[in-house]
């Protein structure tokens, strides 16, 4: 059984030439546990002071030899980051261990998503969802399958739904940032959802406009946060029959069906977006 190392400070390290009865002049440097890979173990003739902060679980100060491992009991503490993009919240657990000459630190990161990602979705039941925006360069549109595959290969994702009424408006600042820098800015860009064919002839019918009229690569049991242009059953051509987020002049962004093809219906296909669930990727060990 280890000590529980405090989560907010974990290494307090004291350095420079003070005098050792003046020790409140020194500077004193607060390092992260990755920073730091491995503490000398000094004596007072190096004129520097390192000071580990413990948190005692019940109140009692821990004993043993040479704090902060005490005896050679491991200090072992964990911290959640809330991480901002680039990088995204993520768990570490810690492990400082004595060796001959000083302590050595050790760490896991858990990450909640990889450096591929543009975005992170927080639903209501703290699920969360990891998002990608891929933008076209030219003028032309990305297919439905163009779309689905390049998710699915580039980032071992699937097409995003945005499911929760907040989804919506990350999609929204992310697709603002990117019709920037399209060839047009008023564009469609491509979510989950494709009609099936037997809804294909009838979109009209309840059970056609619902959820169960399309195929989804995800899971979206409800289109009730969907803010549609007009509603699920739309089909102005033939082709209409996938769902895609309407970025046009200053109007909110709304759903559509459009379509699956390449061809520009009325608007061009510039976006689309991916999405991962959180927390599937590899664990990093350091020592
Ligand atoms: C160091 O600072 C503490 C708290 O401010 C003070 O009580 C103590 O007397 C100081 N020690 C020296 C050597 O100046
Ligand atoms: C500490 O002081 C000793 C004796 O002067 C020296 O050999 C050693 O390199 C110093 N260690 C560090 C980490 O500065
Ligand atoms: C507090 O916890 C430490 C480490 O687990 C243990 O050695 C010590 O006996 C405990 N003290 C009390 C008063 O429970
Ligand atoms: C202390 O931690 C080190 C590094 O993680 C590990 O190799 C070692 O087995 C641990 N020792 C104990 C007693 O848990
Ligand atoms: C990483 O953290 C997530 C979220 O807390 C957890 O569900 C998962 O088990 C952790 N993975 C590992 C390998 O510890
Ligand atoms: C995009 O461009 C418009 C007008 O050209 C500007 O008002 C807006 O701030 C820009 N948005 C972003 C996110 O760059
Ligand atoms: C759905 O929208 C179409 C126009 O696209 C409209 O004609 C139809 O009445 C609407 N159906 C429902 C159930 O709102």
């Amino acid at each position: 059984m280890g000590w529980m190392l405090s989560s907010l400070l974990l290494l307090t390290i004291l350095c420079g030439n003070a005098p050792r009865t003046k020790q409140n002049d020194s500077t004193c440097y607060n390092y992260d546990y990755d920073y730091v890979d491995f503490v000398s173990r000094t004596t007072s003739a190096n004129e520097s002071v390192v000071a580990f902060k413990v948190n005692s679980l019940n109140g009692t100060c821990p004993t043993g030899a040479i704090p902060p491992t005490f005896d050679n009991q491991n200090a072992t503490g964990h911290l959640y980051v809330n991480d901002y993009p680039p990088y995204w919240p993520y768990h570490t657990d810690y492990t400082i261990y004595a060796t001959l000459t000083g302590w050595k630190i050790s760490y896991k990161m858990n990450y909640s998503c990889n450096g591929n990602f543009n975005g992170l979705l927080i639903h209501p039941d703290d699920r969360m969802v990891c998002l990608k925006i891929y933008r076209n360069s030219n003028t032309g549109s990305f297919t439905y399958n163009e779309a689905a595959t390049s998710c699915e290969s580039a980032d071992n994702a699937l097409l995003a739904a945005p499911l929760y009424p907040e989804d919506l408006k990350k999609f929204s600042e992310l697709g603002e940032v990117q019709r920037n820098k399209t060839a047009n800015r008023n564009i469609y860009a491509r979510i989950d959802g494709i009609r099936t064919k037997a809804c294909q002839s009838t979109p009209r019918t309840p059970y056609c406009m619902s959820p169960k009229g399309f195929t989804f690569l995800s899971s979206v049991p409800t289109f009730e946060h969907y803010n549609w242009v007009t509603n699920s059953s739309a089909m102005a051509t033939a082709n209409d029959n996938c769902l895609v987020l309407v970025f046009n002049g200053n109007n909110a962004v709304k759903v559509d069906v459009k379509s699956c093809e390449g061809n520009f219906n009325p608007l061009p296909a510039q976006l689309f977006f991916c999405s991962s669930p959180a927390w599937v990727y590899k664990v990093w060990d350091y020592d």
